[in-house]
């Protein structure tokens, strides 16, 4: 799967693996007159470009965000609760490698992800070998095909070796939700260990509300809210959102001012005024949302067609830009699908490589790991249509054979 970053842009690709946004017209064009906005304002832009914010991040932005979080949700913070960082790639980077990995006592600690399949982007960002634990999920079958991945609470253990918990919500890969009492039940297990639930909320809200149900977000002082620009429209400008107690945040500034000096400052330069206008909201809820929610339901539709007679599940789309399709029985594995996909020109990403943590023991086989999977659902519609034939078609001839 090395080889997937050859194919972004590669003529006659249809790239269904990416974690890209969607270019969504009303959210660029947006951006383009915040931009405007800003060259036009001759001080401002001064100081953005020209100097170094606070290795915390720039300060109005952090103020203009507590001030929005606490009005909206009554979340008990100031800008002095929130550090900016260059894209929450680095933001878990810094997290997990201050939470687990060797301590001072000469102890090693992980991170607990309390459900596999969890984003693959966590693989690979611990200083230390075997940072991460994490458990198979209980599946709940749901009409239609769909399923539901749930957290098994009678077989979690938070031991003495557990530096912090961390779950993304919505999830990448699967699309998946935890709901609120499962949030609660981490959080009382955080708490009652006093250790910090970490929940990367890169799609979920208040921004870019990519979440298919309405619930308020909470927060508490012993929880790491991660937030990110990117899935708002804005990848290229690398801004990662970190809402943590004081003292975290300290922390982080500083590892910040090591690594990069500070961070950027146009990313955010270019969201406080929508946020303080309550313009970034009205964005999230009324084009981002219905965008997606709209493109996964017909990527559902044209999957269901393509895959007829085929034995096939699909997590229930509850947020994210992905479908999660599950094939029980596949004779092949994930990867191997992937690359018979890739030879028909669609990129998608085996569903093995999602199982940071979990140990693929030969003694207890669980075959559902290399069964399944992600499709983004991101790029132009007509593209994914395509790609939805040609999944069916691999899979129809990969069973008939
Ligand atoms: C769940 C999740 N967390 C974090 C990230 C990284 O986002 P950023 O662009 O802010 O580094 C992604 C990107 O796809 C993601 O899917």
């Amino acid at each position: 799967m090395d080889d997937l970053g050859e194919y972004v842009g590669k003529p006659g690709y249809t790239m269904l693996g990416g974690g890209n946004p969607a270019q969504i017209p009303e959210i660029e064009t947006y951006f383009q007159k915040a931009t405007a906005d800003l060259l036009e304002d001759e001080d401002r832009f001064r100081s953005i470009i020209g100097t170094y914010s606070a290795p915390g991040g720039e300060a109005e932005f952090r103020t203009a965000l507590a001030e929005f979080l606490s009005q909206s949700y009554g979340w008990p913070i100031t800008a002095d609760n929130i550090a900016l960082t260059n894209g929450s790639a680095t933001s878990f980077f810094y997290l997990f490698n201050m939470f687990a990995g060797e301590y001072e006592d000469g102890s090693h600690r992980k991170i607990l992800l309390p459900l596999a399949p969890e984003y693959i982007g966590y693989k690979d960002a611990g200083l230390s070998p075997n940072m991460f634990r994490s458990y198979r999920p209980e599946i709940s079958f749901l009409e239609d095909n769909f399923f539901k991945y749930r957290i098994d609470f009678a077989n979690l253990e938070v031991g003495a070796d557990i530096g912090a918990i961390c779950v993304s919500r919505p999830t990448n890969p699967t699309g998946n939700v935890l709901d609120a009492a499962e949030m609660e039940q981490l959080s009382r297990l955080a708490q009652d260990r006093q250790i910090p639930l970490i929940v990367d909320n890169a799609y979920g809200l208040p921004f870019p509300n990519i979440i298919f149900s309405d619930e308020a977000p909470t927060w508490e002082p012993h929880m790491i809210m991660c937030m990110s620009l990117s899935k708002l429209g804005l990848p290229g400008l690398r801004t990662g959102i970190i809402i943590a107690s004081e003292t975290i945040v300290r922390r982080l500034s500083s590892m910040n001012a090591v690594i990069s000096l500070a961070p950027g400052n146009l990313g955010p330069a270019l969201v406080r005024n929508g946020l303080k206008s309550g313009e970034i909201r009205r964005l999230s809820d009324d084009v981002i949302r219905p965008h997606y929610e709209n493109k996964v339901w017909k990527t559902i539709g044209f999957l269901k067609e393509s895959l007829e007679g085929v034995n096939y599940h699909i997590h229930k789309p509850e947020g994210a830009i992905f479908v999660w399709l599950w094939f029980p029985g596949l004779p092949i594995t994930s990867q191997q699908l992937y690359e018979k996909l890739r030879d028909r020109k669609v990129l998608v990403i085996p569903g093995e490589h999602f199982y940071p943590g979990l140990p693929d023991d030969p003694n207890d086989p669980w075959p559902h790991r290399y069964e399944c999977i992600r499709v983004s659902y991101a790029a132009d519609i007509e593209d994914v249509k395509a790609g939805a034939k040609i999944i069916g078609e691999v899979v129809k001839e990969l069973l008939d054979s």
